[in-house]
Parts: structure tokens; C-alpha cells; sequence
């Protein structure tokens, strides 16, 4: 039941066993290029950051587009509560002083300004942390339908919202062609230090983060 057809690739819920293999393909077709992580050093991502993604498995909501045996596409998502700005604020503090930490403080500010839960009045939310697709392999729609597959398989676990914050100019394309609804914008260059020192600052086209969400 774990296998749900589309076309030529076919989408598998990650199950524990998957967890490496997942991570290895991240570490090539998404950290390499997802703004915030190449937006401020060094350029590979924190260990903390890593199992947070992995964290999110045993959910069953994370999935992996898969074409054979190879991993061409993955989705990495997870239960989003009312609290979750509060807690992404005691994170980055926590945290203080690491790349994670930097990218969290960021991520809380997004959160809280997107305000789902109170704008839609659910108790909570599955949330798309992490969209890559394969780089030889893009353009082919891949991300879109693994956003499909990742919104049955809500719908089907009982979330009333999918929500997303696209840090990439190209996931926020797709989440459009999707009819995501925009729920926020927040430019880069608004997160600064006490000194007015932006934090992150990720390469052109990437200007700002906008924030989705779809009723499933
Ligand atoms: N660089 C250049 N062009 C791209 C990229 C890219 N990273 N991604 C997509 N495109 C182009 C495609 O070639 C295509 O062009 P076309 O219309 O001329 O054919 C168009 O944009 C639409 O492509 P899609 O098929 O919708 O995109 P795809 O599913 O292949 O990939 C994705 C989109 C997953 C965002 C991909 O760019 C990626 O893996 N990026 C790296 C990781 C990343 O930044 N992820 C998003 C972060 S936000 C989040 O995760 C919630």
C-alpha cells in the first residue's frame, strides 16, 4: 500500500531502512542547492540539521520518488503543531552560534509572520521541510507530482493543510502550478544581525522565502 503509481516513477513512503540512502541523496540534489543552506557557510549542512530531516520518517510522511531502484526524487515533510514558532525560537536559541541555529532563527520569523494556524484554524499541519529532485533529471515535473503523491498521503493520514516555505525560486513555481495558496513573503535581506548585517544570503535568483498551503 506504501507504493502509489504515477507514469514511470512510482512513490514509496521512506520506511527506517531507506533513512541512509535518503540522506545520500540529499546531501547531492538537495543541501547542494537549497538557498539557506548554501547561503551561509560552510557549505555542507549541520549534523543537527541532518537528523531533523530524519527525524521526520517514523511519521510516515516523507516519501521518495523512485524510478527502479533508483532514488530520483524525495520529499521530507512532517507534524507541524500550533507551537511551532515558539519552538523554532527556543531551537535557534538553543542553537546559537551554528549554521542550523542561524537557519532556524530564520525559519521562526517565517513561521510566526505565516500565522496557519490561527489564519486557517487548524490544529495542525503537515509541513514540506525538504524538495529535491534529481539534478540530471529536472524539468520533467518529478518535483510536482512527488507534491501530489506527498498530498494524498496527508489526506490520507487526516492533516487538513499541507504547508510549505520555499526557500528555492523553483519550488515556489511549482507550488504555484499546484494552486498552492501564498500565505507570506519574507525578502532575504530582513534578517539581520543587531549590527544590520544580513545572516543568510543566498545566491541570485533566490530573493526571498514565500510560504503555501494547500487544504487536502
Ligand atoms: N535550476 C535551474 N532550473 C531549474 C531548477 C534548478 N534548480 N529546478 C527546476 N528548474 C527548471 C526546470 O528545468 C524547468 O524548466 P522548463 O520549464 O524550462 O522545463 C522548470 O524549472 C520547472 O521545473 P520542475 O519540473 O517544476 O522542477 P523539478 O521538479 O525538476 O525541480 C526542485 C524542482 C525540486 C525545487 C529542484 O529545483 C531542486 O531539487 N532544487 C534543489 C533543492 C531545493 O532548492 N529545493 C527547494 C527548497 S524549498 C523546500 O524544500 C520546501
Amino acid at each position: 500500500s506504501s507504493i502509489l503509481p504515477f507514469d514511470d516513477v512510482e512513490f514509496k513512503v521512506v520506511t527506517a531502512e531507506d533513512s541512509e540512502r535518503l540522506m545520500q541523496f540529499l546531501h547531492v540534489h538537495y543541501y547542494r542547492e537549497e538557498p539557506l543552506t548554501i547561503g551561509c557557510p560552510p557549505p555542507e549542512p549541520d549534523a543537527e540539521d541532518e537528523a531533523f530531516l530524519l527525524s521526520n520518517v517514523p511519521h510516515g510522511t516523507c516519501l521518495m520518488a523512485l524510478c527502479g531502484e533508483r532514488i530520483v526524487g524525495a520529499a521530507v515533510a512532517g507534524p507541524k503543531m500550533p507551537d511551532e514558532a515558539e519552538h523554532l525560537f527556543e531551537e535557534a536559541a538553543r542553537l546559537t552560534g551554528t549554521k542550523w541555529g542561524r537557519i532556524l532563527g530564520f525559519l521562526a520569523i517565517v513561521e510566526r509572520d505565516a500565522n496557519v494556524f490561527q489564519r486557517f484554524n487548524v490544529p495542525k499541519a503537515l509541513h514540506l521541510h525538504a524538495l529535491g529532485v534529481d539534478a540530471t533529471l529536472r524539468g520533467r515535473r518529478i518535483g510536482e507530482r512527488i507534491v501530489s503523491a506527498l498530498g494524498s498521503r496527508g489526506r490520507e493520514l487526516g492533516y487538513p493543510v499541507l504547508t510549505t516555505d520555499c526557500t528555492s525560486i523553483y519550488s515556489a513555481r511549482l507550488m504555484e502550478r499546484l494552486n498552492f495558496q501564498l500565505l507570506n513573503t519574507l525578502p532575504y535581506s530582513s534578517y539581520v544581525d543587531a549590527a544590520g548585517v544580513q545572516l543568510i544570503k543566498p545566491p541570485a535568483p533566490h530573493d526571498q522565502v514565500k510560504t503555501y498551503v494547500l487544504r487536502l
